[in-house]
């Protein structure tokens, strides 16, 4: 298959590539592909895909609040020219999506169903990119997924990693519970997806939850530092965008289809044993 990765250089867009290497991969980004700009269709068209992966976002989560217009511009118009773009080409569409579509009003795992209601800028963007998406493209599947970590950018497991081997104590969120994602394990989600007739939303998203402050204890203590981390609530670290005190998704389609993620414990060992991110106790 010839496919289309926009945001290919994100950390997605890299564990794609590998995952995806037997294929015929054309990768766009920044600067030479850009979803604000009209040549968008056309540069699309002329690699006559079979698929396009539209991971390409503005994913700065606090700095959708002060850049609406900047969040709307990629993850609105730019989904809409990129779903246009795979529609004329008669290509498949697959749109990465996000659990901060939901307010986190549930206490249960939401299912793909469930209304959206998203607290923050992003997550509104990101919902109406789904929406455009949806209209634009019947053969569409949109991907929502979370918390992701991978080898390539800035992410919180090499934040935490990096915190840890300089500072004794580390002040975490306690009261936000989500599931860790290895982009890894996406990507290979991703492809099973492509090997399916799937159309519509689906979650996708390692197994099991946890609260951030677990998580980083987690990564703490894998990588066997000493340092202290302690749960704060998320009042107490103010941040420009409001995030839902649980975004716990059920990947009910995928399973339904036999494409499971691994627990997020066992893919962050193996993320750091892989990464070898290792900090001698002292
Ligand atoms: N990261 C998460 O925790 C998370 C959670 C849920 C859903 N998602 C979704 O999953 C997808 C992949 O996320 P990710 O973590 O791989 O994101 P990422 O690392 O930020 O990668 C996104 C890529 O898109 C590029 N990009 C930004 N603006 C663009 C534009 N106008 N035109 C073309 N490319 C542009 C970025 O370039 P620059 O870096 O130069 O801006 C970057 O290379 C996104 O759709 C995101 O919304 C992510």
């Amino acid at each position: 298959m010839r496919i289309v990765i926009t945001g290919a250089n994100g950390q997605l867009g890299y564990e794609l590539r590998v995952v995806l290497a037997e294929h015929n991969l054309v990768l766009l980004d920044v600067p030479a592909f850009d979803v604000t700009r009209s040549d968008v269709e056309r540069k699309i068209a002329e690699v006559r895909p079979d698929v396009v992966i539209h991971a390409a976002a503005f994913t700065n989560v606090d700095g959708a609040e002060s850049e609406p217009q900047r969040a709307m511009a990629v993850n609105v118009e730019g989904t809409e020219r990129v779903a246009r773009a795979a529609a004329d080409s008669g290509a498949r569409l697959v749109y990465l999506s996000t659990d901060y579509v939901f307010d986190g009003s549930k206490q249960t795992p939401y299912l793909e169903r469930d209304e959206a209601n998203p607290l923050n800028v992003y997550g509104q963007t990101k919902l109406e990119g789904e929406r455009r998406a949806l209209v634009r493209h019947s053969n569409t599947v949109v991907v929502r997924t979370a918390w992701l970590y991978g080898m390539h950018g800035r992410n919180f497991v090499k934040t935490i990693a990096q915190a840890a081997s300089t500072q004794s104590e580390l002040r975490v969120v306690d009261d936000q519970r989500g599931s860790p994602t290895h982009a890894g394990d996406l990507a290979r989600a991703i492809k099973a997806i492509l090997g399916t007739d799937l159309k519509g939303v689906v979650h996708a998203m390692g197994s099991g939850d946890c609260t951030w402050h677990e998580f980083a204890s987690e990564i703490v203590s894998l990588i066997g530092s000493p340092a202290r981390v302690v749960p704060v609530s998320t009042a107490e670290m103010a941040r420009p965008a409001r995030r839902p005190a649980y975004s716990v998704l059920a990947n009910t389609i995928l399973a339904g289809q036999g494409i499971r993620l691994p627990h997020w414990k066992d893919a962050l060992a193996q993320f750091l044993k892989q990464a070898k991110v290792k900090v001698e106790a002292k």
